[in-house]
């Protein structure tokens, strides 16, 4: 779903309003909101205002996607990172030359070196940089407009193994549980009648519990209840299973390769092979998917140079959104007490994981890990200007303060929300501490009911 901007009425002549955000003046059609006066708030999609809302709330929602603009010196940087920013800097010239078209040709991507060379990027001046030159480009590729999604975690039990999985089969200090399929429709439809959600995602481990006809019946019966578009992250399941949730109403699929390094994929995923996994990728981009991908970043043993050919496996895989997140220890797994070698070598002798814990909270020195994964968005954004990047839920669960915003700010432009009945969200624990929704603003304003919004995203979703 598409998130509409708060503006400020400043004046109204027959029913069109000029409406301030910031900086930005613009004449909406006062549509839903007729009764609103100069001085009220709306929140307004493209140019029509769809709901009233408070200043309170209104600053609330901008301060999420407010910019330090930070102005850079561009001199001072380093003559490599330089060299960098010329040539993305050139790509986008050519790019709006030919009216955005999606690339602009081999000779403007990143190189692999030099995708390491940011990646290793240290001090404050540097990164602040990378995240500004990521985050513009955000802005002037899609303006503040940030897509939602929200998840329904409907069963924690999973036939698979993955040493950093805390729903792992073998994890027996869990609690496990399975939502029935009346449960899940009727959380689905509540989500979207109640809270105003387009999009949803039905998540769950590999729980072949939940035959192929009853998932694709659980889709058939959302799609003939409510208008929405469903994404599935349901795991390995055959291709004729994929092909027909197609055509039973599902839109997209969320299927991460989690590294793209085929001897590291082998020891975390046990029994799997890494180019079983991409051949499904491939497949459901060619069945017509939406396909989300992407990796973990800071497994054990994973290198600088492995993420960066994660970034270019994403790249080459053509899709149109990523879903990738930091690696967050989990209790009752083989990696319960590992620690990251990249973000730990990189930046300080901190012990990262086991001493930031104070009340259950996680404390900032989860820094290391959220500054590579800031970096590892902004990489992305530079090389794929127009790709979807939502901040995952283990970014907000390493920063709760501010990890969403850091996110956006670095370039991401779509939130993930937790959908799951608060009875069971707890057991769905694949790291420790997962972070649950706190702020109520998005959900009783960001999310409308509204014509505009869904045709940006049947735009988006290329239907
Ligand atoms: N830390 C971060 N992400 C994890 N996932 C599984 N375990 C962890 C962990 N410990 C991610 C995997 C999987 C997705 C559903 O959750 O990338 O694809
Ligand atoms: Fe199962 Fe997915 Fe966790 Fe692996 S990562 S154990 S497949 S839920």
């Amino acid at each position: 779903m598409c998130l509409t901007i708060p503006g400020k009425i400043k004046s109204i002549e027959k029913g069109v309003a000029r409406v301030e955000n910031g900086g930005r003046s613009v004449t909406i059609d006062l549509g839903l909101c007729l009764g609103a006066k100069v001085g009220d708030w709306v929140l307004y999609a493209t140019d029509r205002a769809v709901k009233q809302i408070s200043e309170t709330d209104a600053k609330e929602i901008i301060s999420l996607l407010e910019d330090h603009y930070h102005t850079v010196d561009v001199s001072k940087l380093p003559l490599q990172f330089k060299k960098i920013l010329f040539k993305v800097r050139s790509r986008e010239k050519v790019e709006s030359r030919k009216l955005k078209v999606k690339s602009g040709g081999k000779e403007h991507d990143l190189t692999k070196a030099e995708i390491e060379y940011l990646l290793s990027l240290k001090g404050g001046e540097n990164l602040e940089t990378l995240y500004a030159e990521a985050n513009s480009l955000r802005k002037e590729m899609i303006e503040d407009f940030v897509c939602i999604h929200g998840i329904i975690e409907f069963s924690n039990y999973c036939r698979n193994n993955c040493l950093y999985c805390g729903i792992r089969a073998d994890n027996k200090e869990l609690k496990r549980y399975r939502m029935s399929k009346e449960e899940i429709i009727e959380t689905a439809v509540r989500a979207v009648e109640d809270e105003g959600y387009k999009l949803i995602v039905l998540q769950s481990g590999e729980d072949m519990s939940y035959t192929d006809e009853m998932l694709l019946e659980i889709v058939r019966e959302i799609k003939k209840r409510v208008k929405v578009f469903i994404f599935l992250s349901v795991g390995e399941r055959p291709s004729q299973f994929y092909k027909k949730a197609l055509r039973a109403g599902a839109t997209g699929s969320l299927i991460r390769f989690e590294t793209s390094n085929p001897k590291l994929y082998e020891k975390l995923r046990p029994k799997h092979k890494l180019a079983d996994r991409l051949a499904l990728i491939r497949e459901q981009i060619g069945q017509g998917y939406y396909v989300a991908t992407g990796n973990m970043v800071g497994l054990p043993d994973q290198t600088i140079s492995d993420i960066a050919e994660d970034l270019m496996t994403i790249k080459s895989l053509g899709v149109p959104m990523i879903s990738s997140g930091p690696f967050i220890p989990s209790k009752g797994t083989p990696l319960a007490n590992h620690q990251s070698p990249i973000t730990n070598n990189q930046l300080s002798s901190n012990n990262q994981f086991s001493n930031d814990q104070i009340n259950g909270e996680w404390k900032t020195g989860n820094e290391k890990s959220i500054e590579m994964f800031l970096k590892y968005i902004s990489i992305a954004r530079l090389m794929m200007p127009e790709i979807k990047i939502p901040v995952t839920t283990a970014l907000e669960t390493l920063d709760p303060e501010n990890g969403r915003h850091r996110g956006l700010l670095a370039g991401a432009n779509a939130l993930m929300f937790n959908l799951t009945p608060e009875k069971y969200c707890k057991d769905y624990s694949i790291y420790d501490n997962k972070y649950r929704e706190r702020e109520k603003v998005w959900q009783k304003y960001g999310l409308f009911k509204g014509e505009e919004s869904w045709e940006m995203l049947e735009e988006r979703l290329m239907l």
